[in-house]
């Protein structure tokens, strides 16, 4: 007889749950549906075979606790990423490593599998194959990822830096008279919109119009309002392309177009989209998940007048502790394959959790000051790891910068416990972040970003803070 746990046994064709042992009893995950009554959920039967929610407040509270636990099945684990979706989880670094770099056994084309599930899955957006660089292999991959790369390779970060600081100054101009705002909602989901917007090639007007779509997709409340956002982008992405048609300039809609791999009018869309879509959410949660840290911890907080921790530290450490984009990597075996003691299926969906890789190393060491970020897994790793983390790194590390710059004394406006993220498996996302500061008026001239004439928005002089230093709060 054979057993499933070993190599030359046929896998189980159904719930992957089957293909792992169960793990030892230890602390459970809040919620986790294999173990005794939930805080948030009352479970129907406790089945200790159950794959473990990645979905839902108790995994968006404290994630790093379903890690722990999920690491007791070995290097991957069996997980439910929305209902009636399931798929293998890998935790284990080194085992997360051999997938990302066996495009060999690991396919990323979704199509097979993409049958096998709810069509309607909330899901499905992150997992739907398109003809673009996330969901090819080999030479297509190859031939749509030059593009992107020498593409942006075109950009030069000392003109990136300046259309930050625009973004930045943009933005905070809206705000800064307030003396309060919500840094997801007012400033991190919107610098990545505005900086794609003018990195593809449009004028600043049109930027509002990509926000509301966006803005609509991720917060649509019903079908009609995510219908319309959708129609809403797809209109935005048709006018930029048509537009670049009729006249190039120096900007990556005009660079994909031209380049020597010649992608059609689908391949363009699809990979400008991608850029677009791939860039957004984990930008943004880079810059809110960064500047959560540094406003609610007193090295950063120090920093800010002359301190110990800088941006890049912070930055550095949300890489390792809170990855932006935390499970993702999405791969198909093409066949069935027994990976790191586990026997899954052909087709069967199996994502890398980048956070439980990282927390398997003593973060500490990634802290210390002048050491590098090189080997935490939150950009990926292998032929699909993010092509451009040195423009999201000089964008996010500006942003936060010019922030801080302008508002000195920032500081949060609730206790960081209160802080709640946003539900999901695949991304380490804020739903706000509510921060106060000396406002900085429109009146004061010569002392904000937009009436002052020395420095033009798109100067890349850092400004000088203009507002008074405050005692730090009771959070810090
Ligand atoms: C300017 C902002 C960004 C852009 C334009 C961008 C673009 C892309 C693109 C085009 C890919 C697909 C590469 C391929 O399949 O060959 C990708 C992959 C990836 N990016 Fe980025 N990215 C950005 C920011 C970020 C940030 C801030 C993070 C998080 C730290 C991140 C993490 C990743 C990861 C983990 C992958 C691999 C995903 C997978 O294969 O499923 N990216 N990115």
């Amino acid at each position: 007889m054979t057993s499933p746990y070993q190599p030359g046994a046929a896998p189980s064709p159904s719930c992957p749950a089957q293909a792992v042992p169960p793990p030892q009893e230890q602390a459970p995950p809040p919620g986790c549906p294999a173990h005794g009554a939930p805080q948030h959920q009352a479970p129907a039967q406790p089945d200790a075979h159950a794959p473990v929610k990645l979905y839902g407040p108790d995994f968006a509270a404290d994630p790093h606790r379903f890690y722990r636990h999920l690491r007791q099945y070995g290097a991957l684990a069996p997980v439910e990423i929305a209902p009636d979706v399931t798929a293998m989880l890998v935790t284990d670094y080194r085992a997360a490593l051999d997938l990302l770099n066996d495009d060999a056994t690991w396919s990323k084309d979704s199509r097979e599998w993409m049958t096998t599930v709810p069509q309607d899955t909330p899901v499905m957006p992150m997992l739907m194959w398109r003809p673009n660089v996330f969901y090819s292999d080999g030479p297509a991959h190859v031939r749509y990822r030059d593009v992107i790369v020498d593409s942006f390779k075109l950009v030069e970060p000392h003109e990136l830096r300046a259309r930050v600081q625009h973004a930045a100054d943009t933005l905070i101009q809206r705000f800064g008279a307030r003396g309060e705002a919500d840094l997801i909602a007012d400033y991190a989901r919107l610098i990545p919109l505005l900086m794609f917007n003018s990195l593809f090639g449009l004028p600043d007007s049109y930027s509002e119009r990509l926000i509301a779509a966006i803005g609509g997709m991720l917060e649509g409340n019903s079908p009609e309002e995510a219908a319309a956002a959708n129609e809403a982008f797809t209109t935005y992405i048709m006018e930029l392309v048509g537009s670049k048609k009729g006249q190039r300039g120096p900007d990556l809609t005009s660079w994909f177009m031209d380049h020597p791999n010649a992608l059609n009018d689908e391949e363009l869309i699809h990979n400008i989209i991608l850029v677009m879509g791939a860039g957004n959410e984990p930008l943004a949660n880079l810059i809110g998940n960064a500047l959560s840290r540094m406003l609610s911890d007193d090295r950063y907080y120090n920093t800010l007048s002359g301190g110990a921790l800088t941006v890049h530290d912070a930055i550095n450490e949300v890489l390792w502790n809170d990855p932006p984009l935390t499970n993702y990597s999405a791969h198909f075996p093409v066949r069935d394959v027994f990976f790191h003691g586990t026997w899954v299926r052909a087709g069967q969906l199996v994502m890398v959790s980048y956070a439980a890789a990282n927390s398997q190393f003593d973060t500490t060491e990634a802290l210390a000051p002048g050491s590098g970020s090189g080997s935490h897994l939150s950009w990926a790793a292998g032929p699909h790891a993010c092509p451009v983390k040195r423009h999201a790194l000089l964008i996010a590390t500006t942003a936060i910068e010019r922030l801080t710059a302008w508002l000195s004394d920032i500081e949060l406006a609730v206790d960081h416990s209160e802080l709640e993220w946003r539900n999901g498996a695949f991304h380490r996302a804020l739903a706000a972040l509510p921060a106060r500061f000396t406002p900085i008026s429109p009146d004061q001239a010569g002392a904000t970003p937009w009436h002052n004439s020395d420095r033009s928005p798109m100067s890349s002089t850092r400004p000088e803070p203009t507002s008074t230093a405050r005692q730090p709060a009771s959070a810090h």
